[in-house]
């Protein structure tokens, strides 16, 4: 049996990067799965068609999850497609790299609203539905290294994964008697196409890699992995807190 037989994951943001590394270890370990971004296209066509070839079912759903209606309508959505939803994962989420005092608002309101208001709001769609069904469910945030350490010139990146760690907090604490987990993973560096312009930028990338105890990037594979084992049933004592897959950046960074 595997480890995710007769299981639903939707995870957000899952056309590239880390969303798209976590669909497929889902599959991989036997979950159908809902992916979504807002818009579908080739990378999401070729996913559908890599996660049926493991013999499992894939659906993407169209939404833009810093929107409350699109979020919650993507939440009903994906219970509708196979008739459950079992594991949620809100990988989806954006940084803008700018001087703290020239962040407008329309800047902050992006980062804001899809990394910590569209999940706020995709939780509370998915608890509502768990409450109506009697049933259990999991939850997995994408923070940051950086809902722990400093990230300057990304004020509000930080102020938002800041958030996500107090909200996981909050959360596990409260739906706790629902057999409700909630946990968040911190990626540290990772290899995906956020980083674009580090992994192109030999001078920043050095300075990132001197922070980093393993001195390399991660990649979005061992940051699936961590997911994988939180949505399992191996981490069924497991919530309320965040794990880091840093390469060390994280106690390095502090001991400075
Ligand atoms: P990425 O930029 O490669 O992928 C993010 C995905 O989310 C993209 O497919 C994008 O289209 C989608 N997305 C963004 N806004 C959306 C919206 N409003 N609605 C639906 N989809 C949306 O980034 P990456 O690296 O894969 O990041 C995934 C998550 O991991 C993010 O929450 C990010 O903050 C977090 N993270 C990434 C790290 C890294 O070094 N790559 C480190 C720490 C955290
Ligand atoms: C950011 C990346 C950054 C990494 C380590 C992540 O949260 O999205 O841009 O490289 O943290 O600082």
């Amino acid at each position: 049996m595997t480890r995710f037989e007769n299981k639903v994951a939707l995870v957000t943001g899952s056309s590239q990067g880390i969303g798209a590394a976590c669909a497929l270890r889902l599959a991989a370990d036997g979950a159908d799965v809902i992916l979504n971004g807002r818009t579908l296209d080739e990378r999401g066509e070729d996913l559908i068609k890599e996660i049926n070839d493991m013999g499992r079912k894939a659906h993407f759903l169209v939404a833009d999850v810093s929107q409350t209606s699109n979020v919650v309508k993507m939440v009903n959505d994906a219970i509708a497609v196979w008739g459950q939803l079992d594991i949620l994962v809100n990988n989806a989420g954006v940084e803008k790299n700018n001087d703290f005092w020239n962040v407008t608002e329309e800047e902050y309101d992006l980062v804001m609203d899809t990394n910590l208001k569209g999940i706020f709001f995709g939780i509370q769609a998915f608890v509502k539905y768990c409450m109506a069904q009697k049933r259990g469910g999991v939850v997995i945030n994408m923070s940051s290294v950086h809902e722990e350490i400093i990230f300057p010139h990304f004020a509000a990146y930080c102020a938002s994964k800041g958030g996500l760690k107090m909200l996981t907090r909050n959360l596990a604490t409260e739906l706790a008697p629902l057999n409700i987990r909630v946990n968040n993973v911190a990626p540290g560096a990772i290899a995906t196409p956020i980083n674009k312009k580090l992994m192109e930028t030999p001078e920043l990338l050095n300075n990132v890699l001197e922070n980093i105890p393993m001195r390399k990037l991660g990649e979005p594979e061992d940051v699936a992995a961590l997911v994988a084992f939180l949505a399992s049933n191996d981490a069924k004592y497991v919530t309320g807190s965040t794990y880091f897959v840093d390469g060390g950046l994280t106690y390095h960074y502090e001991e400075q």
